[in-house]
């Protein structure tokens, strides 16, 4: 079976990709590498340096025929969305048309789609379920949530399944520590370097930390599973950051304090998803907590 991965040389991507070529699924790639990093890609993958904006997309359907896609491409920095917000609508937004399209065109059986918490925005109630008001805070929240209608949409009137997650805050090795980054990305890289980390407030917030595996073994489930359905994914459990950082300390023997600065506007004091529709619905289940993610990435590391 071939599988078209779109953000492949990317964190989360990468992943996937690893994962369905140990499963001797044939995989295509293709990425503008504007984050990913050419190391990232399983030499395995067939890769195409390509933007999913661009009308050559075409041509690698055609190419390739994959059966199914999994799209992960996208501007993923909440602030680029905000100062950018053109840049942010175009990728996310018409580059997933473009993908669309190109599915239609060229008989793709199924489209796999990574949905954001960020689209929930402050939460009504915890753990937020996929029924949860819908109410983005920031452009990045709306260029996710757009293509989930376009999804829908393009399921209902044409021959293409789709699955929908939305993810809460992965985590894992290869995850970027420049720009917004992934706090624990962040964390690692501070304490690496022997220098204290910055919890911004109090560090009581809370965050639903899953592991980057765990992220993958769900999107494989879904090539043959939960058709047109969206699904949470992550662990249903809530960590402090504070907690974030004592684990994160003592498994990487970090002698230090972390500091503590201003809260950050706009930040949201609480944020667990709920996964019990992924967990009825799917054979699939996280693998991983805190610790043994934690472990399993340092380890991945070394
Ligand atoms: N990391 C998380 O916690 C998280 C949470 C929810 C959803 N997601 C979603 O998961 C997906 C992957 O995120 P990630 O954390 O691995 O980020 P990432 O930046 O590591 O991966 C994105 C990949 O897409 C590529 N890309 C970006 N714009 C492109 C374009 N125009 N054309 C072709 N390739 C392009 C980048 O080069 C990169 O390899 C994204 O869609 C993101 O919105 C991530």
């Amino acid at each position: 079976m071939k599988v078209l991965i779109t953000g492949g040389a990317g964190f989360i991507g990468s992943h996937i990709a690893d994962l369905l070529i140990a499963q001797e699924f044939q995989v295509v790639i293709v990425d503008n590498l504007s984050t990913g990093k050419v190391e990232n890609i399983n030499k395995s993958a067939v890769f195409y340096p390509m933007d999913i904006r661009s009308d050559s997309l075409q041509e690698v359907f055609e190419k390739e025929k994959p059966e199914f896609v999994i799209h992960h491409a996208a501007q993923i920095d909440v602030q680029t969305s905000i100062k950018q917000p053109k840049l942010d609508g175009e990728v996310n937004i018409l580059g997933t048309v473009n993908v669309l399209e190109n599915c239609i065109q060229h008989g793709v059986k199924k489209i796999i789609y990574p949905s954001s918490a960020a689209i929930y925005g402050r939460p009504v109630y915890l753990p937020i379920d996929e029924n949860h008001n819908i109410s983005p805070m920031s452009q990045y929240g709306i260029s996710k949530y757009t293509p989930e209608q376009y999804i829908r949409v393009y399921s209902s009137l044409y021959d293409l399944k789709h699955t929908i997650f939305r993810y809460s805050n992965v985590y894992g090795p290869r995850q970027a520590h420049e720009g917004e980054g992934g706090v624990v990305a962040i964390f690692q890289h501070m304490m690496k370097a022997g220098q204290p980390p910055m919890i911004f407030g109090d560090g009581s917030q809370t965050r639903d930390y899953i592991y980057v595996g765990d992220v993958a073994q769900a999107n494989l489930k879904v090539l043959t599973q939960g058709d047109n359905e969206i699904f949470n994914i992550s662990t249903n459990e809530k960590t402090t950051v504070n907690r974030l950082f004592s684990v994160m300390k003592q498994q990487l023997h970090f002698q230090g304090e972390a500091q503590y600065g201003p809260e950050r506007p706009g930040d949201i004091p609480h944020s667990i998803l709920s996964n019990q529709k992924a967990l009825m619905q799917l054979d699939w289940q996280p693998c991983y907590n805190l610790k043994t993610g934690l472990q399993e990435m340092l380890q991945a590391e070394k």
